[in-house]
């Protein structure tokens, strides 16, 4: 039995009809195994801006940190493409201040799932990966950052920065979480070229002798964004810098068919998986979907993805594994049955709204 405080940052464009469906998930979850969720709302992104004039506000990094955990919807759209600071410098914000640096994209093609894929059937079979981005330096947030101008015209610059300390705590992260699954890390840099590489890839090889169980290769970013495609099952567990992690992300989710699947998990230390009540990691939950400002408001937007996101927050936060499998294996069932929403239907099949989905989620965890 337990009590929480949870941080609804819903957001922009869809955010705020997903994480309606997830907190009604949520509390079909404390109804059942008995726990206390209380929420807190608060505005981010391009909402704030319109509100507030900025996409952040302190008080809000200051609720957040006193929060258990924190659920996030999806920030930016259009209207504010031109706006001083954009929307998302808000999760930017967080992220840093809240000092989530490990960022955990699961990417699995569900069995059964595996003809909406646009990659080859045979290809993407069996595919179940985590990618573990570095989610608080490299390009990112080094410095020097600026734009300026010279003789010669407008000049930029970004920097990839890395500490010993920063690279050593995302690699210890990756090998934790592969002991629990099939003990393969894939550490990803560009050492050929990069002198961050180079110490990456050092100090990935130091860390792999404290885990003789797990093997450890090694890929270069540019042909591991190829093997993503051509042979995506022989990944586990994937470890990279920001830049890379966000490119490479976005890639391997796509295997999946819909990004409108799935969660993330940013989190400030190592996920307590399975100690129940015993560590709490401070985190932050969001779906990987953007904010599909055309479809808000009509009823189309998938709220699976955050909904396995509030999963995961329950797992990885609050080391609630059993209540965060009532939720997947929830949201498994109703898909084994059929149901889709617009972004997931085949051309010929129909679609059922955001709340028909969580409702269906909703009596299946009531059910389990
Ligand atoms: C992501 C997004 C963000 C990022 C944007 C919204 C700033 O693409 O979480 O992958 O680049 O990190
Ligand atoms: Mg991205």
């Amino acid at each position: 039995m337990g009590e929480f405080n949870i941080l609804l940052l819903p957001g922009d464009g869809i955010g705020p009809e997903v994480t309606e469906s997830a907190t009604q998930v949520l509390d079909s979850v404390a109804a059942k195994f008995g726990h206390s969720f209380h929420y807190e709302n608060d505005l981010v992104g391009g909402s704030a801006i319109d509100a507030y004039g900025v996409p952040l506000l302190e008080s809000t990094i200051n609720t957040a940190k006193k929060s258990d955990a924190v659920l996030f919807g999806s920030v930016g759209g259009p209207k504010w493409d031109d706006a001083e600071i954009r929307p998302e410098a808000a999760i930017i914000g967080l992220r840093k201040s809240l000092g989530l640096f490990a960022n955990i994209r699961p990417v699995r093609v569900a069995p059964g799932m595996e003809d909406a894929s646009p990659v080859k059937n045979d290809r993407v079979r069996n595919t179940d990966m985590i990618i573990i981005r570095e989610l608080t330096g490299g390009l990112y947030y080094g410095k020097p950052k600026r734009r300026w101008t010279n003789k010669a015209g407008r000049m930029a610059v970004d920097s990839m920065v890395y500490s010993e300390r920063e690279v050593d705590r995302i690699i210890r992260v990756a090998f934790e979480l592969a002991r629990g699954r099939k003990k393969k890390v894939t550490s990803v840099d560009k050492a050929n070229v990069l002198q961050v590489g180079r110490m990456w890839r050092e100090i990935a090889n130091e860390i792999a002798l404290d885990y003789p169980d797990v093997e450890l290769e090694h890929q270069l970013a540019d042909s591991c964004a190829m093997l993503l495609v051509t042979k995506p099952s022989d990944f586990d567990v994937l470890v990279t810098s920001n830049m890379f992690g966000d490119i490479l992300s976005d890639e391997a989710a796509i295997l999946t068919a819909s990004l409108g699947m799935l969660p993330s998990a940013s989190l400030a230390g190592l996920p307590s998986i399975g100690s129940s009540g015993t560590r709490k990691v401070r985190g932050l939950y969001e779906p990987i979907h953007g904010t599909a400002p055309d479809i808000a408001g009509s009823g189309k937007a998938n709220p699976i993805g955050e909904i396995v996101s509030a999963a995961f927050m329950l797992r990885y936060s609050f080391g609630m594994e059993l209540e965060a499998k009532a939720i997947e294996q929830s949201v498994e069932g109703v898909l084994a049955e059929g149901l889709r929403t617009a972004d997931i239907a085949g051309s010929n099949e129909s679609w059922v709204t955001t709340s028909e989905m969580t409702a269906a989620i909703v009596a299946g965890v009531k059910s389990i």
